[in-house]
């Protein structure tokens, strides 16, 4: 069995005061919940969220980590340092990192493995574009971002690691992949792992991301691949967030 994990991505968005009232508030409202949750924060947050969730269990997350262990890489931050706070979970290749940043299917499976180096669980993002789906493209590009992650760190790593199927179209845009749109991927990437290691295929969380709300949240996490949601504008507010995690 699986554990669902529901996590926020909060993205560029909001204050710190904000940030401590959002955290506070979900640490107060999951009291109840039993599957895992994580909100993956602004860097400069990390640490008022940390002391904001106190013990409540939910873990933290960055948003990126850096492709290199420690050097002279201005402006960059290391799953070393990470781990140093108290991150649990980094994202990598988010398609925002990959479209506005260069980051490239290489760079990104450097990331993920410095994030495994330091115990940090890394959180690999895939997914295609309008256009790469509309040409029938979106297992090419599931398969392209996987393999050079799968080639550089070997599948073993994904005894440790989550991966999470964003469909670009679907981000930010209200527009949800369907239920059996979403369940195809995701079924589709959990067999690429079992031709490496059926045990690993079987235990890797998959989660869904693109325009999950309360409202679709409960349907598509019933899917039988789907383990849960990486959720962006609806992670900011707490009473919405809070039903998501309530719909595993
Ligand atoms: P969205 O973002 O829920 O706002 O579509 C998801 C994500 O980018 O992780």
């Amino acid at each position: 069995m699986r554990q669902p994990l529901i996590m926020g991505n909060w993205k560029m968005n909001g204050s710190r005061e904000e940030g401590v009232q959002l955290a506070k508030a979900l640490a107060e409202g999951l009291e109840s919940v039993s599957q895992e949750v994580a909100v993956c924060v602004p860097f400069v947050y990390l640490s008022d969220i940390r002391a904001a969730l106190g013990s409540s269990g939910i873990a933290l997350g960055a948003q990126n980590v850096a492709d290199q262990a420690s050097g002279a890489y201005t402006g960059e931050v290391s799953a070393s340092m990470l781990a140093d706070i108290g991150c649990k979970y980094a994202l990598v290749g988010h398609s925002e990192r990959r479209s506005y940043y260069g980051d490239t299917n290489q760079s990104v499976a450097a990331r993920f493995c410095q994030a495994m180096k330091q115990n940090v669980t890394p959180v690999l993002c895939v997914g295609e574009t309008l256009e790469e789906r509309e040409s029938d493209k979106t297992f090419q590009v599931v398969d392209e971002q996987l393999d050079a992650v799968i080639d550089a760190a070997g599948i073993e790593a994904f005894d440790k690691a989550v991966i999470a199927y964003e469909p670009v179209w679907a981000i930010g845009t209200g527009k949800t992949a369907s239920d059996e749109q979403a369940q195809e991927v995701h079924k589709y990437i959990r067999q690429r792992i079992a031709e490496r290691n059926p045990a690993i295929a079987e235990k890797v969380q998959i989660l869904y991301g693109g325009s999950v709300k309360p409202d679709n949240a409960k349907a598509l996490f019933a899917m039988p691949d789907i383990d849960g949601g990486l959720v962006g504008g609806a992670s900011l507010d707490a009473k919405g967030f809070l039903q998501i995690c309530h719909s595993v």
